[in-house]
């Protein structure tokens, strides 16, 4: 079977995962490490992409190129925007918008230029495993299924998030990396699927919220969705 990638963007979101993993070889490109091994047995290579859009792209191609991986998951975690979406929900992402992207007048708002396309779907098939995989790992927490916005913007004030909502109403949350991931593998047809705890509200608390979430729970709620992804 092609190796899977398991990505999350910072050390707190991996470092439960990682321990799962028995002996695994690290190698560095690009100034990432990539761990690769086994998880349950089926060859995975582990990565921490670093924050933002860039940092995530590149990682993406590294994985096909490099490592020729045959699909990715992201986990990690994401600010809720829609009202239902609260902290401690997942979010399994349908399909990713780039909510800073804005090429107009040339090209329709939020539309990434010369793909004629502003939103970028995940695999289907991979996206209901890992819902299913978090339905398990935490019993009694809401999953929700939809549009999740990524940018460079750590968004922290509720003015701003009142803003993305208004802007983007299906976006059910926000983070700094999924969209480009979905326009890597979009670009290679690799399948691609982003599970998403809320840390925080992307408000006026968020900064807090999110400090004390990544310190605590981040990382134990991926390694227990990973683990069954993997393990179901
Ligand atoms: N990831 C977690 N919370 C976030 C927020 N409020 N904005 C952007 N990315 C996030």
């Amino acid at each position: 079977a092609a190796r899977t990638a398991v990505v999350a963007a910072m050390h707190q979101e991996l470092a439960a995962v990682l321990a799962l993993m028995p002996d695994e070889q690290r190698e560095s490109v690009g100034g990432r490490d990539f761990y690769v091994g086994e998880l349950h047995g089926q060859p995975v290579v582990v990565v921490l992409s670093r924050v933002g859009k860039v940092a995530a792209a590149t990682t993406a191609a590294t994985l096909v190129h490099r490592f020729g991986v045959g699909r990715i998951l992201f986990t990690g975690v994401a600010g809720g925007l829609a009202p239902g979406v609260k902290v401690g929900d997942v979010v399994v992402a349908d399909s990713f918008v780039q909510h800073d992207m804005d090429a107009s007048p040339i090209f329709p708002r939020y539309e990434v230029p010369l793909y004629g396309m502003s939103r970028f779907p995940t695999d289907p098939g991979l996206s209901e495993q890992l819902s299913l995989a978090a339905f398990r790992a935490l019993p009694g927490v809401a999953v929700h299924r939809g549009l999740v916005a990524s940018g460079d913007r750590f968004v922290s004030t509720t003015a701003e998030s009142r803003a993305l909502q208004l802007a983007l109403p299906q976006a059910l949350a926000v983070e700094m990396e999924g969209a480009a991931i979905a326009q890597v593998c979009h670009d290679h047809g690799v399948p691609f699927a982003a599970v998403r705890t809320i840390s925080d509200r992307a408000d006026d608390e968020a900064h807090g919220d999110f400090l004390s979430f990544i310190r605590d729970v981040a990382s134990r709620h991926s390694a227990a969705i990973v683990r069954e992804f993997f393990e179901g």
